[in-house]
């Protein structure tokens, strides 16, 4: 059960030419589901808490609940936080064994966000842990700062400041159901990605707000009482471009919850005679695990790649 930080996955995904995949979780049950589909793929992986997935799940006691929850997980995988959004929740979250942290002080002008990241880098790395920042909003699609995309040239001072392992940047993603507009063509900035990798060669990026909402898993949502409209997620050949290059981890949240919740769906709606709650969790458990099985394979061109992780330690 090797719980791992993310240098050894990035550096590897890095010269591998494939990204790690990240998935927001909230319960023991997604996490078994992603733990899962990652060992069957040979996959590294991450699960990715937010402030409020960490406070639901169980604050201080997450790290002793996964290790007994993976105990015959042979893949390397960690416990990330995800946009924690000031010292001292990284802090707490070091504390209590997350092996990776993301401090988003994106919020804040360039200087602010460097003493504030800087800070989180001290702790973590004096605890073995590795820190994700941010420069550049991944915010919503009508909020005027998105689609104001990262400079390179503020990516290379930023790093050489920070001491980050690894950051989000903001290059044509926003997180939630709605990435584009309804007639756009998405894109992504591969020329950001490029200049980045010439300035800092083998530094690690971020794609946040990568989800692309797949139709077989929205319509089972929407087929079974659900109403999730105006959705337009990021397409899976962008990612699989993506993948291949200095980004190195892909986050998906949207996809993930909407395959759990709609499963939930599904088997609510059709098992009218049994009240056990494991008869209504396991088909939307299996679901996500099809889902998080597609995208290491398919998208993040993961699978198969844990034996080189392993064969090097
Ligand atoms: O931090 C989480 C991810 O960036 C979620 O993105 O909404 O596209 O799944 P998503
Ligand atoms: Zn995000």
């Amino acid at each position: 059960m090797p719980l791992v930080n993310t240098k050894k996955m990035f550096e590897d995904a890095y010269e591998g030419k494939y990204a790690v995949g990240a998935f927001n979780v909230d319960i023991l049950t997604q996490c078994q589901a992603v733990l899962e589909a990652a060992e069957e793929c040979n996959s590294p992986v991450i699960l990715s808490f937010s402030s409020g997935s960490r406070d639901f799940f169980h604050p201080g006691n997450i790290k002793d609940i996964l290790l007994i929850a993976a105990k015959d997980i042979h893949i390397p995988w960690a416990i990330h936080l995800d946009h924690g959004k000031s010292f001292e929740i990284c802090k707490a979250c070091i504390d209590e064994g997350f092996t990776s942290v993301m401090i988003d002080a994106s919020a804040y002008d360039f200087e602010e966000n460097v003493r504030i990241t800087k800070e989180v880098v001290e702790y973590a790395h004096a605890h073995g842990v590795t820190v994700e920042g941010e420069l550049g909003p991944c915010s919503k699609k009508d909020d005027p700062r998105f689609k104001k995309y990262t400079d390179p040239e503020m990516v290379f001072e930023f790093v050489k400041r920070t001491g980050v392992d690894s950051l989000a940047v903001s290059m044509g993603t926003c997180h939630g159901l709605a990435k584009f507009q309804p007639n756009e063509v998405p894109t992504l900035q591969f020329d950001l990605i490029e200049e980045v990798e010439k300035l800092l060669p083998g530094f690690p990026l971020v794609l946040h707000g990568s989800s692309s909402i797949p139709d077989e898993y929205l319509n089972i949502f929407n087929n079974y009482g659900g109403e999730l409209k105006g959705t337009k997620g990021v397409p899976e050949e962008l990612l699989r471009q993506v993948a291949q290059t200095a980004v190195c981890k892909i986050n998906i949240g949207t996809d993930f919850r909407v395959a759990f919740v709609g499963g939930l769906r599904k088997s609510l709606s059709e098992i009218k005679d049994k009240f056990e709650p494991r008869n209504f969790l396991v088909p939307a458990r299996e679901q996500c695990k099809k889902l998080v099985k597609e995208k290491l394979s398919n998208v993040f061109q993961s699978s198969g790649k844990v034996i080189n992780i392993l064969k090097e330690e």
